[in-house]
């Protein structure tokens, strides 16, 4: 169970009556399915109903896929790749020990991104496992299209190289698989696409990045018990939820998800969609945004500090890295940092983030979330989409919202597809 700590006067003195009159009912929303959107919680209790057949399923062609090709491409866009890239890069880090590498596309229309992409893969011995839950996302679909052909000029044979993730049974990428052979895995119909990371959406890039998704379900089924108790008090998933919920109430129009670890900024990428798209529609929700410290503290950091009064922080907190390193003292000390020689780096990072929260509520009364992970390893992140997963559909819930649909992202598309004068669409 992640921890969470709070600081600053105006989150500490939040007023909880509100959520003491309406939390049960909120918990019920959620258990019993029974508020706006409620088709799409199958998440709630998706990774201990997951048959174990399917997660070896999973896990063979990820072997399989490893063994036989160089690179895969993972193709697909918001909820369809957020969750793996983030898982990826939190465990595995942004320079990869890996012969093998995974590659993102499909989520821009960027024809220099595509075509460096379609450049790296040339001559690479590659696969594809294309994502998309409805199998009509355009820019998805534009990427299969120009990588298919790539890798069938290459020799590959279609029905090993390309693997779809997609809906049981509806979509033109159904259509296409099932036509064409591609090995397949099932989007289930109640989960929605960033609440998809727990199912073969994110499980299939994630076990061929080499990470351990038996455990990574651990954790989730895990969070299915923590964050599920009722009492607010006692489920840190609904304390933040609602947290979030009165900061709002109280003035606070903005929420920065900060890490002090660039390999999570990942992380905040998905969470801004989690809560962008859940939340932000009837003209209601908080606005999220990222900062990776200390990177930020040299520029958006200033803001923070001294700016507009108009967001808080929630900090996701690993209390252990992966990896560690120091340097050794200098004879001559000409830099002067023989003051830090024979420190671990951890441990000033960890004085930064101390100075930092200190000059931000202090100082800056910018309040402050703390969410301690522990060590970043795939059992505590599958615990930690999870615990994030619930605050979601908690805070949502309290705003009144339906947390799983997303109809201002159709307004762009019809524009765009009247501009390129699409059939059918006027
Ligand atoms: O969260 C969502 O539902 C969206 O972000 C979708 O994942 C995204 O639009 C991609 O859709 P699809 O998987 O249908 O291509």
């Amino acid at each position: 169970m992640v921890k969470l700590e709070q600081f600053g006067d105006r989150i500490k003195g939040l007023d909880f009556s509100e959520i003491d009159k309406r939390n049960l009912e909120i918990c019920s929303t959620i258990d019993n399915k029974t508020g706006l959107g409620n088709d799409f919680l199958g998440w709630l209790d998706y990774s201990s109903k997951l048959p174990e057949k399917e997660v070896d399923r999973i896990i063979d062609c990820a072997k399989r896929i490893r063994k036989n090709y160089k690179a895969l491409a993972v193709i697909g866009i918001g909820g369809s790749y957020l969750g793996a890239r983030a898982a990826i890069d939190a465990i595995k880090g942004l320079f990869p020990e890996d012969d093998f590498k995974i590659i993102f596309v499909g989520n821009t229309l960027s024809s220099t991104y595509t075509s460096q992409v379609v450049r790296f893969l040339k001559g690479r011995k590659f696969a594809i496992n294309i994502i998309s839950k409805s199998g009509t996302t355009t820019e998805p679909s534009v990427a299969f299209r120009l990588l298919k052909d790539l890798l069938i000029s290459q020799g590959e044979d279609p029905k090993d190289a390309i693997i779809a993730t997609t809906d049981r049974a509806r979509g033109a990428l159904k259509t296409e698989s099932d036509h064409e052979g591609y090995e397949e895995f099932v989007i289930p119909d109640d989960i929605g696409g960033r609440y998809s990371v727990i199912t073969p959406v994110g499980l299939l890039p994630i076990a061929c990045a080499g990470i351990d998704i038996k455990a990574f379900l651990n954790g989730v089924r895990q969070g299915e018990k923590d964050y599920s108790v009722k009492d607010y008090n006692k489920n840190p998933a609904y304390f933040y939820g609602a947290s979030r919920y009165l900061l709002h109430k109280d003035g606070y129009p903005m929420e920065y998800f900060v890490t002090y670890e660039p390999q999570f900024a990942s992380i905040a990428e998905w969470l801004k969609q989690l809560f962008a798209e859940s939340e932000g529609k009837d003209g209601k929700g908080l606005m999220p945004g990222s900062v990776t410290f200390t990177t930020d503290l040299h520029s958006v950091g200033q803001f923070i500090q001294q700016g507009s009064k108009i967001l808080f922080e929630t900090i996701i907190k690993t209390d252990e890295p992966i990896e560690d390193i120091s340097f050794k003292t200098e004879k001559d000390d000409l830099d002067g940092m023989n003051y830090l020689a024979g420190k671990k780096l951890s441990f000033i990072n960890d004085k930064a983030y101390e100075g930092t929260l200190k000059a931000h509520v202090e100082q800056g009364k910018v309040p402050a979330n703390v969410i301690h992970i522990g060590k970043m390893t795939a059992e505590n992140l599958g615990n930690l989409f999870y615990f994030f997963m619930r605050a979601c559909a908690y805070s949502a819930y309290l705003l009144g919202v339906n947390p799983f649909n997303q109809p201002g992202v159709e307004i762009y598309k019809h524009n765009m597809f009247v501009l390129l004068n699409k059939p059918g669409v006027k």
